[in-house]
């Protein structure tokens, strides 16, 4: 069973990164019958980062945060998106049989028109691009968070498509979504995404992090009051990072009063500061060694390449290229 995951090298490393999607790839990568297959998304970069200094740098921050996360090289396939040129190709080709429509129904593209971001090509394909990256590597699941369910949907219809048109060549992924994760909020309470400046960075220094922590929104209950427990952002960080007494504590003080929202914050904070420290330390050290990183991409590269190859064999002896 092939299992893969893309995150986009978007910069610093958040909460919502973590708990959304590496956290799971890592704790999967290695089990029983798992391939895990895990790329940097640098061409979908693309549709947001217009700097090559910048693109560069994000993308080495983020391979060393898995590489610090726990992310194995012997367990999972890691690798670059953009090393494996074909994806292109198969997104051209898979483009030529998705209907726009369907492109200009996405939630995502939608959104980011709403917002600020100038509706190119790239981003209303961005999904074909998306299907492409699943359908090059035959995976059987995709992992991916609750706001990429859309995307997966889309890449099975497209898939679908094809194999209506050409026969079965591709293989159907499934989502593997996390639904049973909350929607990670970020600083206002709304989901944490870089794009609304609400994310908390896992690796800011230890000021940074607790001033973004102790800037959480929250409302203005008296502190003998009960305080709400649905939709609370303190409390659904803490339940990540706490351990489960702590956290049964924190909520029975929400539900009893008496206890201010600041001291709820500095508790969180003591706990989210916790939580990474391993990470942090053994990112710290991997920082010495800039190579590592490169050869961990060179060695998922050859692998993924391999399959890709077979695959695009198919596709294009299916559809009449050569
Ligand atoms: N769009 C995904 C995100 O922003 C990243 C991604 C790109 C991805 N290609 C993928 C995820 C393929 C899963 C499968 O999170």
């Amino acid at each position: 069973m092939r299992i893969l995951s893309g995150i986009q090298p978007s910069g610093t490393l958040h909460l919502g990164n973590y708990f959304g999607m590496m956290q799971p790839v890592i704790q999967m990568q290695g089990q029983n019958g798992m391939e895990m297959f895990c790329f940097i998304a640098d061409y979908h970069a693309l549709t947001s980062i217009r700097n090559p200094e910048v693109l560069r740098e994000n993308v080495r921050k983020v391979v060393l945060d898995f590489l610090a996360c726990g992310l194995s090289p012997e367990k999972t396939c890691f690798f670059l998106q953009s090393a494996i040129p074909a994806v292109t190709e198969l997104t051209w080709i898979l483009g030529t049989l998705t209907p726009v429509g369907l492109l200009e129904r996405c939630h995502a593209y939608k959104e980011k028109k709403a917002h600020r971001l100038p509706s190119s090509h790239g981003l209303l394909s961005y999904p074909v691009l998306m299907a492409a990256d699943i359908l090059l590597y035959d995976s059987d699941l995709v992992l991916a968070g609750k706001d990429q369910k859309q995307h997966l949907e889309v890449a099975r219809d497209i898939a679908v498509k094809f194999n209506e048109a050409y026969g079965s060549v591709l293989r159907l992924p499934e989502p593997y979504v996390q639904e049973g994760t909350v929607v990670i909020p970020g600083t206002d309470g709304a989901k944490m995404s870089k794009g609304y400046g609400n994310t908390i960075e896992i690796f800011s220094a230890e000021e940074v992090l607790r001033k973004r922590i102790m800037g959480i929104q929250t409302d203005s209950t008296p502190v003998d009051q009960p305080k709400p427990t649905a939709g609370s952002a303190i409390l659904s960080l803490y339940k990540l990072v706490a351990r489960s007494p702590d956290y049964q504590q924190m909520l029975n003080e929400h539900i009893h009063g008496g206890t201010g929202y600041s001291a709820f914050k500095e508790r969180l904070f003591e706990a989210v500061w916790l939580f990474f420290k391993p990470i942090r330390e053994r990112r710290e050290e991997l920082i010495a060694f800039p190579e590592v990183a490169d050869q961990v991409l060179k060695k998922g590269a050859i692998r993924a390449h391999a399959i890709a190859n077979r695959i695009m064999e198919r596709v294009r002896s299916a559809i009449g290229l050569r």
